[in-house]
């Protein structure tokens, strides 16, 4: 065998056990596809909320949680924040975060005590992360976690004062808990929705349907309509909204104007006191946002 023949049979094997490889890889792929759709199809993975994940699965997701949250928050600028607006936060965080989150000697509903991921204690939290890593996901949410968003609700002003509160949680002994809750641990929770009608949600601008599109998803009238650009559960609860800007009525008694969509958002029990679609406390900003998506369905 000279040089040149050697060189053709090493070239030879070489090209065969890249093909062998290549043709196992493959065969591992499917096979793990197969078996993936297997496990999905047949039901084994267990949904249960009282099934934690595995140990290092709990931990992975953690960690992309972790990071996720801390790039978005690096540009964000935090205000200073004072003592009272903490006392403005801790009146808002009772009203509408203890249900799930607790607070220093105040244990969760029952919402909060059933759920996976558990509502972490965010006096733990507050220890652990920079203001804005808190501001971002109570504006924001939490995907696959229960965590709400809550943009729709309290204006970004109002959240601060709710990080400003969390800030103290720390330090914060059940009895300083209570002392800033006048003594009445049975104070009823203040009316936050009168709180947040009355703050503008933000400075009137121009109906923006970009911002109306993510408010289909913060008032969840994605879970009664198929709307058109969104992914939901594809619920007929309401009519479907496909088409909607060309139509000449709205529920069958309004005139497809663009004011008489934002009332019919806003208020449709006062348009027809036995429709099912639901009166949401939806602000005037928001429901011209999500007018300017729906009239773009044509
Ligand atoms: C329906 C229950 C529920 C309500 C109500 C709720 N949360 Fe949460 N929250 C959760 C869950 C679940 C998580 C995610 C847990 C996890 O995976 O770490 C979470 C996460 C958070 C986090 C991030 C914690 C972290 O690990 O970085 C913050 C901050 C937070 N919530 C603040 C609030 C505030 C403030 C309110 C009230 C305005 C509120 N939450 C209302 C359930 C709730
Ligand atoms: C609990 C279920 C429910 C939720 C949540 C809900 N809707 Fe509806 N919606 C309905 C029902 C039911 C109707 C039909 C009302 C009627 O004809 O009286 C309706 C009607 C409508 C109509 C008129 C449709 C037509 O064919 O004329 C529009 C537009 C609309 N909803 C938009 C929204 C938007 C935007 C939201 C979120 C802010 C929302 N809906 C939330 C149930 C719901």
């Amino acid at each position: 065998m000279n040089d040149q023949e050697r060189q053709d049979s090493v070239r030879r094997i070489r090209k065969r056990i890249e093909i062998h490889v290549g043709l196992a890889i493959a065969a591992l792929v499917v096979a793990m596809g197969v078996g993936a759709a297997g496990f999905v199809y047949w039901g084994a993975y267990n949904v249960s909320a009282l099934q934690q994940h595995t140990e290092p699965v709990f931990t992975l997701l953690n960690l992309a949680l972790d990071r996720s949250i801390r790039q978005r928050a690096e540009e964000i600028e935090v205000p200073s924040l004072t003592p009272d607006m903490a006392e403005e936060g801790r009146r808002l965080y009772q009203a509408r975060c203890v249900q799930c989150h607790g607070a220093p000697g105040v244990g969760r509903d029952d919402v909060g005590k059933g759920m996976t991921p558990v509502p972490p204690n965010l006096a733990h939290t507050a220890k652990a992360k920079s203001a804005a890593e808190l501001f971002w996901p109570i504006k924001h949410g939490i995907k696959m976690t229960g965590m709400p968003s809550w943009q729709f609700k309290f204006t970004d002003e109002q959240i601060w004062t709710i990080v400003a509160f969390i800030m103290q949680m720390p330090e914060m002994s059940p009895a300083d808990y209570q002392a800033l809750r006048g003594g009445d641990a049975r104070e009823p929770p203040r009316d936050v929705t009168t709180v947040s009608a009355s703050a503008p949600a933000r400075a009137a601008a121009e109906p923006d349907p970009a911002r109306g599109k993510l408010a289909l998803y913060g008032y969840a009238c994605i879970a009664c309509h198929r709307i058109p650009g969104t992914v939901g559960p594809h619920s007929d609860v309401g009519p479907p909204l496909a088409g909607i800007g060309g139509r000449r009525y709205i529920a069958g008694v309004l005139a497809n104007t663009p004011e008489n969509m934002v009332h019919w958002l806003r208020h449709p029990t006062e348009v027809d006191p036995l429709t099912a679609m639901p009166d949401l406390d939806v602000t005037e900003q928001d429901a011209l946002d999500m007018a300017a998506y729906l009239e773009t369905l044509k």
